[in-house]
């Protein structure tokens, strides 16, 4: 069975969460949130949202259940949520950048306020050994 990606609905979040909550993904700021899930059938395999700020949009709370992990979902939940937002530039901090630089994003060198606050949550309170902050790069649709 393929599995479908598809924006999921504020009614979902119970179930978005106790996914996210099952991986230690953050979980703060659903009210802010859009949420793309991955399913194979009725099964929630994937879940992501973006945070919605006033001039910037933060990725985070990406997640895949662990058998289903190296086939392409995460790619394209991430290609999903990037697709909705064609205004303001997204950002995301991270642990492994060498990820999400294979899914279009760069190491940001200047970010916003709210970055700044997210990534000392990550290096202060969560113990993150690494909290890069990224922008996406948005690519020309040329192909
Ligand atoms: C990170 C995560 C979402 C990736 O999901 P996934 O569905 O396995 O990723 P994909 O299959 O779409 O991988 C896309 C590419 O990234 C590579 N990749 C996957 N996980 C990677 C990782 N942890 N580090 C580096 N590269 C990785 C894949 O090999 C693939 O490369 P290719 O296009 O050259 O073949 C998943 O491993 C996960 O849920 N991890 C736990 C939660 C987490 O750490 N989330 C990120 C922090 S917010």
């Amino acid at each position: 069975m393929q599995p479908e990606i598809k924006i999921a609905s504020r009614d979902e979040i119970a179930n978005l969460d106790a996914l996210f909550q099952s991986m230690g993904l953050d979980t703060e700021g659903y009210a802010i949130s859009k949420f793309v899930k991955a399913t194979e059938g009725e099964k929630l395999i994937g879940a992501a949202r973006a945070k919605v700020f006033p001039n910037c949009i933060e990725i985070c709370s990406v997640g895949v259940l662990e058998p289903y992990r190296g086939k392409g979902i995460g790619k394209k939940m991430m290609e999903k949520l990037v697709s909705m937002f064609s205004v303001k530039p997204i950002f995301l901090v991270t642990d492994i950048p060498f990820y999400f630089h294979k899914v279009g994003f760069k190491k940001a060198n200047h970010f916003p306020l709210e970055l700044e606050t997210k990534r000392n949550r990550c290096l202060q309170e969560l113990e993150c050994e690494l909290a890069e902050v990224m922008l996406y790069e948005r690519r020309e649709k040329t192909e």
